[in-house]
């Protein structure tokens, strides 16, 4: 189950997960980007089910876990990725409905998803969640402030549902993402001046990442390849977090 999937790092994760065999389940607001994707991994020889849902409403979240048990039997692996920020506003011009918003997707976006995958996780003995979280989760980057909060309350969730799932064969790990070049950073870059300069002087590598490069770690932490990692805050950021 992939939330997020209708652009970016989720498109990505879908397009992979399902070459590499997955029965894959999607999720956002967009039908007609869901739906073009569909048609596309269908056209592959893929499995794919799409659920258009808002992930800050916990009836849509349970309508997609349903959807996919139904169809699947089973929730192997989760990735809990829909997000959204506001980069550049400065923390006392930002709206309170802005705030309100960053929150509601990034932080009881997640929330909802993991009250709902982890009771079918638990009843199957196994399963596997990977919360996108970002270098917002570990320190200020100069992104947006309750952006900043919402992603390190991304990673507190992530190591509360490890802790408490950890012996009943559920993992849960956080992608702590560099800047990708997605639809959300190139909104940003074009409304900030010297932002894509600055994320690509932040990155050892002196780049932004490929939204595929974000899903490959995701594939490899949902996968039997990272059994014994749980709790992790990986990052996937170009080594910006090194120095
Ligand atoms: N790009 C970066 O530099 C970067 C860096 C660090 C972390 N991240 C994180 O990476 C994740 C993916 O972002 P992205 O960069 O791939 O951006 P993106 O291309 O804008 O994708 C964001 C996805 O989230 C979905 N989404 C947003 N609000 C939603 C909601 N309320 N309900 C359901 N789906 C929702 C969007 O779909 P709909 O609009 O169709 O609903 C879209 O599929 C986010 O969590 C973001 O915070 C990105």
């Amino acid at each position: 189950m992939i939330t997020g999937a209708s652009s970016g790092i989720g498109e990505a994760a879908a397009r992979l997960f399902a070459q590499q065999g997955a029965a894959v389940s999607v999720m956002a607001r967009r039908e007609e980007r869901l739906r073009a994707l569909a048609e596309e991994i269908e056209a592959a020889g893929g499995r794919v089910l799409v659920t258009v849902g808002d992930v800050t409403a916990p009836a849509d979240v349970a309508r997609a876990v349903d959807a996919t048990l139904a169809a699947y039997g089973r929730v192997d692996a989760a990735f809990n990725n829909a997000g959204w920020g506001s980069v550049g506003t400065p923390l006392h011009e930002t709206d309170d409905a802005d705030f309100e918003r960053v929150m509601d997707v990034n932080v009881r976006g997640v929330w909802n998803c993991l009250k709902r995958q982890i009771p079918v996780m638990v009843a199957q003995g196994a399963g596997a969640i990977v919360n996108t979280c970002s270098t917002a989760g570990s320190f200020a980057t100069g992104a947006d402030a309750s952006y900043v909060a919402a992603k390190h309350a991304v990673l507190g969730l992530t190591r509360a549902a490890a802790a408490e799932y950890g012996e009943r064969g559920v993992r849960v790990n956080a992608l702590m993402v560099g800047s990708t070049r997605t639809e959300l950073m190139e909104g940003a870059m074009s409304r900030v001046p010297g932002l894509e300069e600055a994320a690509v002087a932040r990155a050892v590598q002196r780049r932004l990442a490929d939204p595929a490069e974000v899903a490959r770690a995701a594939l490899w932490l949902c996968g039997d390849g990272a059994s014994f990692v749980t709790g992790a805050a990986v990052p996937v950021d170009g080594g910006c977090s090194a120095v």
